[in-house]
Formats: C-alpha cells, structure tokens, sequence
C-alpha cells in the first residue's frame, strides 16, 4: 500500500511516498530555516506564504523520486495539527484537492502522532506497550502506547518545550536560529561542569519545566559569570537532557513497558540519544535525525495504520491548530 505523506504545520514544505507504512520511497523536505532565521523565529505570515510557493515543486519532486504516478497511490495522509493556522491549510487543501482529482481515500494526522510513527522507518518494529518521549518545539510530552492509535499522556512541559528551551537559550548566548543545532554544536567545545544550573524535577509528577533553566541562563550572562559561549551551551544541554532522560526512564521502568521511543526535534540531539541509549535498562530506539525533525514519511508512515484501521476522512477535513494527543 502506497501513501502520500504531506507536512506543512512549521517551517517545512514535506512531501513523501512511503509503501506498507514501513519502506521509504521518497522524502522531500523545503525547508524554510534561512529566511526565518533572519528573524530570529519562525514569522507564521511568511512561512504559509512560502508554503504555498513550494507545496507543488516538493511533491513533484517527491512523486518522481518515488517513480509513483498518481494512479500508483492507495490514499493521501496530511498533517492536520497542531500547528500554525495558515502553513496548516495549504497542506490540507493540497491533500483534499489531489483526493479529490484522482478519487483517493485522504486521513488527517495528528503531527506528534507521526512524530512517534518515525520509529516504525526503521528496520524493526517497535513492541508495545511502549513509552515514547516527545520532544519537539512545541511540545515535550511522555506518551503511554499500547497499541496503534491508542495513546495516554504520562507527562508533558508546564512551561516552555525543550525545543523552545533551546532556541531560547541560544537567544541568550547569541548562538542564533535555530538554537538546539547551535547549541549542541558549540557544546562540543565547551565544559558543562563549570557552569551551576538547576534542574526541575517535579518529583512524584512526569511533567517537565524548563523556564527555570533558561531563566537562570540568562541570570547568569547578564551578571557576566557565564565563562564562554560553549561553556554555557555545554551546561545548558546537560540540565535539560539529565531531566529528560531520569524521568523518561523513571516513567518506564514503572509501567514495565517493552521499549522506549524517541521522537520530534530534539530526538536529533547527540547528547540525548547517547544519554538514554546508555543509561536505560530498557531497550531504546531513536529514528535517524532526518526523521526526528518534521518530515512527510512519518505522515504517511502513521497514516498506513489509520487506513489499516478504517480511519478515513471526508473532504470536509479541516486544521485543528490546537489539537492535542490522546
Ligand atoms: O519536531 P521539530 O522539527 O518541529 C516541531 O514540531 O516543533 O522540532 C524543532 C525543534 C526546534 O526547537 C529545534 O531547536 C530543536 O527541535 N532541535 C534540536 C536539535 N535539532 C533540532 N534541539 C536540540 N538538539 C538538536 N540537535
Ligand atoms: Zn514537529
């Protein structure tokens, strides 16, 4: 079964071609991080805008890549929230308008859903029950899975995500955007033990914190105590990664779950995937980078359970910007 993946909730135009929700055959991704960056964030009128100049040249590119014609297809999978109101509506009124010219079967799908469904590209399958933390720009949740489409929050961020933690704190530092790829790399070269930061570990709750951090960072540059740039970076990606792989742990091991999964931007992060590979007694997966960050074969990856379990749409499918999971 051949699903068109299509992504547009952030920054990234992304089209895909995956087959039996498994094999990828194609994955374009525009991504728009040079002019945003200009800005130091994403600005939601110009990223719709660019969506729309590159929605039909990506899945053009990601058709011939995938040496797919129209008729190949078996349905269409598209990102439906959570979101940006406009970068959302062009990929869902792309989705309806190819459903709609070649009579294919269209399912929305919730973006932190295909984030989880990035582990199912690789080449095993994961093994329920499973807990998968979510880590992404918006949103830093701990999700129970017990099966396709069966989700049950454990834990999520009070305040900021890690993704906007990050980017955050290399605001502060003057590292530029997007902040978790800048500040893992000028950790490389700085000394996380010279710098004191704190960790909110909200004992006896799964919910995380990250404001407290960010604000003591910048406590700490604006009294002139912070030694450089990739000593802070260094001390920074250490408090929040030791948070996030204590409770994660925590949190499985007292479900007595079979796996824990890694999923969303941050999931990239070097430091996080070595942390928790290391330090879990339960086994760990991570999907590669490419597909931690947003990308479409994870909306075709999780759309393939949707159809297999007859969850199709109309085409009166419409965004939900604020939709959550579970
Ligand atoms: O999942 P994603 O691509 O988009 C959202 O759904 O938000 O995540 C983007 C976030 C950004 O905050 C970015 O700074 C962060 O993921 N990120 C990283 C790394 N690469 C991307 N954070 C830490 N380390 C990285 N290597
Ligand atoms: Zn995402």
């Amino acid at each position: 079964m051949k699903i068109l993946g299509i992504e547009t909730s952030c920054d990234e135009t992304a089209a895909a071609v995956v087959e039996d929700g498994v094999r990828i055959l194609s994955n374009q991704i525009a991504s728009q991080v040079e002019i945003h960056a200009r800005y130091g964030g994403i600005v939601p009128e110009v990223a719709s805008r660019q969506h729309i100049l590159a929605i039909i040249p990506v899945l053009k590119q990601a058709m011939t890549e995938a040496r797919t014609t129209w008729d190949d297809l078996d349905g269409i999978a598209v990102t439906i929230g959570p979101g940006l109101a406009g970068s959302l509506l062009v990929g869902v009124n792309m989705a309806k308008a190819i459903a709609l010219a070649h009579g294919l079967p269209i399912t929305g799908v919730n973006h932190l859903e295909g984030h989880i469904y990035a582990n199912w590209l690789t080449n095993s399958t994961p093994l329920f029950p499973l807990v998968c933390l979510i880590v992404s720009g918006g949103h830093s949740d701990l999700v129970l899975m017990r099966g396709h489409g069966d989700y049950v929050v454990l834990g999520r961020t009070r305040d900021d995500a890690a993704g906007e933690a990050f980017d955050k704190a290399a605001r502060i530092l003057g590292l530029g955007y997007p902040g978790g790829p800048a500040i893992q790399q000028a950790a490389r070269n700085g000394n996380a033990t010279f710098i004191q930061l704190p960790r909110a570990w909200l004992k006896g709750s799964s919910d995380f914190s990250f404001s407290g951090v960010k604000t003591a960072l910048l406590r700490l540059v604006e009294g002139g105590k912070v030694s450089s740039r990739a000593d802070g970076a260094a001390s920074f990606q250490e408090a929040v990664i030791e948070v996030l792989v204590t409770k994660t742990v925590a949190i499985a091991t007292e479900r007595r779950v079979k796996q824990i999964l890694l999923a969303g931007g941050v999931a990239s992060n070097e430091l996080l995937r070595e942390w928790l590979t290391r330090n879990s007694p339960i086994p760990v997966r991570v999907p590669e980078p490419i597909l931690c960050t947003d990308n479409a074969a994870m909306i075709a990856a999780c759309g393939y359970y949707h159809f297999q379990a007859d969850k199709v749409d109309g085409l009166n499918l419409d965004v939900i910007p604020s939709l959550r999971l579970g």
